[in-house]
């Protein structure tokens, strides 16, 4: 097995991302040596289960570890009060003490539910993170930031948890849906944009083959993302300034995702995609870099057949919502805009107070 290890520095919190194919048959052997008690219990979700669950119990057993799981409905829906007091109740009825460990096999969901689920049982147990969306595997699974949704807004009830361990098996993502696929991708091409363009200018070349999941272009992807999400992270846990360029496309992102009411017409990723985009556009509007950073983004989007626009989703779109939803951002402080802009391809920057009024431009062109 070819596998790639990337270290988290976290002082005491550290850990391993390990990837490459084939892992989740040896996830047994790799976890028994982290374990204070030979128990764990598996959270996972309707879809990912019937695919991976055997397969995860059975090398678990094979190193003497006992396992439960608890299934939960797949989808966003999993992230609320009621989906976390069932599942609470679930893992509290299997007797748990406070040396047992949880594994989060699954997306985002079940990562970011599972983790918050690991944080409060007991007063906090460790957890493991067995992402299987390519978003999970290169962004939500690193990092530490878990959380559930409130009518409010999402992720506003949650906590910093690390794993244990993240272990990437990049054969799961034979099975998800090419859509999902093409949405984790967005995240990779971020950090190309924000911080490597050396690494941009490979997806460029090869983002093709990560999206047909060659086995050498999918772990070089997820290693370049995961290495620079675990710098960012490591340097800035708890979300400063640093941290705070991760959200490129986010703002504009989340306003779409918003009008869209958080649903399948239009994925986390699909909405980053089209949100740095935008983002782009207003550097160049602010006078911060040409206009090449743009059109380069969106050749290299339209190349590979993910949204890069408003108009690619089909809906009627206000500006005077969309940009209402901007103050809404965990990022605007007091009413003011803080939006995260590209200065070329491979060099973001947090800028404060931006002007509402070019933002509402960018809006209102693209539209
Ligand atoms: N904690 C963080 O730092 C962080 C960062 C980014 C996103 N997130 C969160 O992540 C969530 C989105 O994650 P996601 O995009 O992975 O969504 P998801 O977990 O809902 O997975 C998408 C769909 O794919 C299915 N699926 C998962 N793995 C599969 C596989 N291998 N084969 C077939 N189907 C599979 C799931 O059942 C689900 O239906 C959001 O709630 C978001 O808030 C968290
Ligand atoms: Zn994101």
């Amino acid at each position: 097995v070819n596998k790639v290890v990337v270290p988290v520095a976290l002082a005491d919190r550290s850990y391993h991302i390990h990837i490459g194919s084939g892992l989740m048959a040896q996830a047994g052997e790799m976890i028994q040596p982290l374990l204070t008690q030979p128990r764990v219990i598996i959270v996972t979700d309707e879809q990912v289960a019937p695919h991976y669950l055997k397969m995860l119990e059975t090398s678990l057993g094979a190193s003497g570890i006992r396992h439960d799981a608890v299934i939960v409905p797949a989808g966003e829906g999993s992230k609320s009060f009621a989906e976390f007091e069932r599942l609470m109740n679930k893992l509290l009825a299997l007797q748990p003490d406070r040396k047992l460990t949880l594994i989060a096999l699954g997306g985002g969901v079940v990562g970011d539910l599972c983790g918050f689920a690991a944080s409060v049982l007991l007063r906090g147990v460790e957890f493991i993170q067995i992402p299987t969306t390519l978003l999970a595997q290169v962004d939500s699974s690193v990092g530490g930031k878990t959380g559930i949704n409130a009518p409010a807004g999402k992720n506003l009830i949650g906590s910093f948890h690390q794993p244990r361990l993240v272990l990437i098996d990049i054969d799961t993502l034979k099975t998800l849906p090419d859509r999902e696929m093409k949405a984790g991708y967005a995240e990779i091409v971020k950090y190309g944009l924000i911080g490597d363009r050396a690494f941009f200018e490979w997806l460029e070349q090869y983002g093709g083959d990560v999206l047909l999941r060659a086995p050498a272009a999918l772990t070089h992807a997820i290693e370049v993302s995961c290495r620079a999400k675990a710098a960012i992270v490591a340097a800035d846990e708890r979300e400063g300034n640093q941290r705070a360029l991760l959200n490129l496309g986010h703002t504009f992102g989340h306003a779409l995702e918003a009008e869209t009411g958080f649903s399948d017409r239009l994925l986390h990723g699909e909405a980053v995609a089209i949100g740095m985009v935008m983002a782009a556009r207003l550097s160049h509007q602010l006078g911060m870099c040409g206009q090449e950073v743009e059109s380069r983004l969106v050749e290299h989007l339209r190349a590979l057949a993910i949204p890069a626009s408003p108009r690619d989703i089909q809906t009627k779109w206000s500006a005077d919502a969309l940009c209402h939803h901007f103050y809404a951002d965990k990022k605007a402080e007091g009413g003011t805009l803080t939006f995260i802009l590209l200065k070329s391809i491979g060099e973001g920057i947090v800028v404060k107070n931006v002007d509402p009024i070019p933002a509402r431009q960018v809006v209102m062109e693209m539209i």
